[in-house]
């Protein structure tokens, strides 16, 4: 019988294993599963030493309970809402993520996905190569200047920052909502901070979401407080999907309440084909077809990120396995 650890590596990455294997391959056997769902991992997770886990899976109390002796479960990423780490506490696993690989990344698609949106690049984009309308501006009347308008940010962490110094560098007015981020970002950042979610909606042209999905997060973007943004303005969620509503977002735009949205995260990855978004997204015919930009859950992913995550995953296994104190520990 082998006396080396066991690491694993429950979804998402399937390749060779190189970068992890160059981290820990002379203490652990690296082991990646490709799993779509939690109920894959039984029998093939039980006797982990440590946990990469990215965000195809969840891991729930029934698989926490199940884990012999495993120490650490590392967040390949940021959000730590698939995992139970509450729980994981009470049975003595550490669980930490990891926090510094994509910030900038998650930014420039949030940025990305406002000026495409607000610039109209991708509505006349898409109406000129179906051969539609004349070869002029108008299909995307009327886009209001960026400059001075309002750009409001919800969760003033490390990406809503990148995002927030983006906004600012457009000459927007930059104002945030973070009722957990201590006084003084706002002179630091020389942006503005302001008291309520309401009023950041009611002054915003384009929010932009940069929150954890919580129990105080879920659904707070839903038809009520997207009612609450100024007429024709634009929601950009690149956080998780559970904080947006998204099945309020078609009659949102078919109503010009919302001039556009652009959808990195979802609740349920990938949606099913019936869910009304997606219906709307895909149907020429609905208002909501050229507004809406959606993406796989990608805003995190460059090649050098990737790689930084992969590796400071495998870094902070290959410190539990040795004894070394861990960093970025979340519960
Ligand atoms: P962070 O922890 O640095 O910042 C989150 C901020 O949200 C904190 O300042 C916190 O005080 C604030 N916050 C907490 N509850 C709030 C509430 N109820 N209302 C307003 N603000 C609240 O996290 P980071 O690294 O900036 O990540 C932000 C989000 O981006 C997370 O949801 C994360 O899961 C997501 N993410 C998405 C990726 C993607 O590929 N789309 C990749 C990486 C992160």
């Amino acid at each position: 019988m082998s006396n080396r650890f066991l690491a694993v590596i429950p979804d998402f990455i399937t390749d060779d294993l190189k970068p992890e294997r160059e981290i820990l391959g002379d203490i652990a056997e690296v082991v990646a599963l490709g799993a779509h769902s939690e109920d894959e991992l039984a029998g093939r997770i039980e006797t982990a030493d440590t946990i990469i886990l990215y965000h195809d899976v969840s891991l729930t109390r029934h698989t926490i309970q199940r884990l012999e002796h495993c120490r650490l479960i590392v967040r390949g990423g940021v959000g730590i809402d698939n995992i139970d780490h509450r729980f994981a506490r009470q049975r003595g696993i550490t669980v930490a993520n990891v926090p510094d690989y994509g910030s900038e990344e998650v930014a420039d698609t949030a940025i990305t996905m406002m000026l495409a949106l607000a610039r109209g690049v991708h509505l006349m984009n898409s109406r000129l190569r179906s051969a539609e309308g004349a070869w002029n501006h108008h299909h995307a009347v009327p886009l209001v200047r960026l400059r001075g308008r309002v750009f409001g940010v919800v969760g003033l962490g490390r990406i809503g920052t990148a995002a927030a110094l983006r906004a600012k560098a457009l000459g927007m007015d930059v104002a945030f909502y973070d009722p957990y981020k201590p006084d003084g970002y706002d002179k630091a950042l020389g942006i503005r901070r302001v008291e309520s979610f309401d009023d950041l909606l009611r002054q915003s042209l384009v929010v932009s979401v940069h929150c954890p999905l919580t129990d105080e997060t879920r659904h707070t973007f839903n038809a009520e407080t997207i009612a609450l943004m100024p007429p024709r303005s634009y929601l950009v969620n690149t956080a998780r999907g559970g904080i947006v509503d998204v099945a309020a977002l078609p009659d949102a735009i078919a109503s010009g309440q919302l001039a556009g949205a652009g959808i990195d995260v979802l609740e349920i990855e990938p949606p099913s084909e019936d869910h009304p978004l997606i219906v709307a997204w895909r149907d020429p015919s609905h208002p909501a077809h050229e507004r809406l930009l959606i993406n796989p859950h990608a805003a995190f992913y460059s090649e050098e990120g990737l790689l930084d995550i992969r590796t400071k995953s495998a870094t902070a296994c290959r410190r539990a396995l040795t004894g070394l104190p861990i960093r970025n520990v979340v519960n």
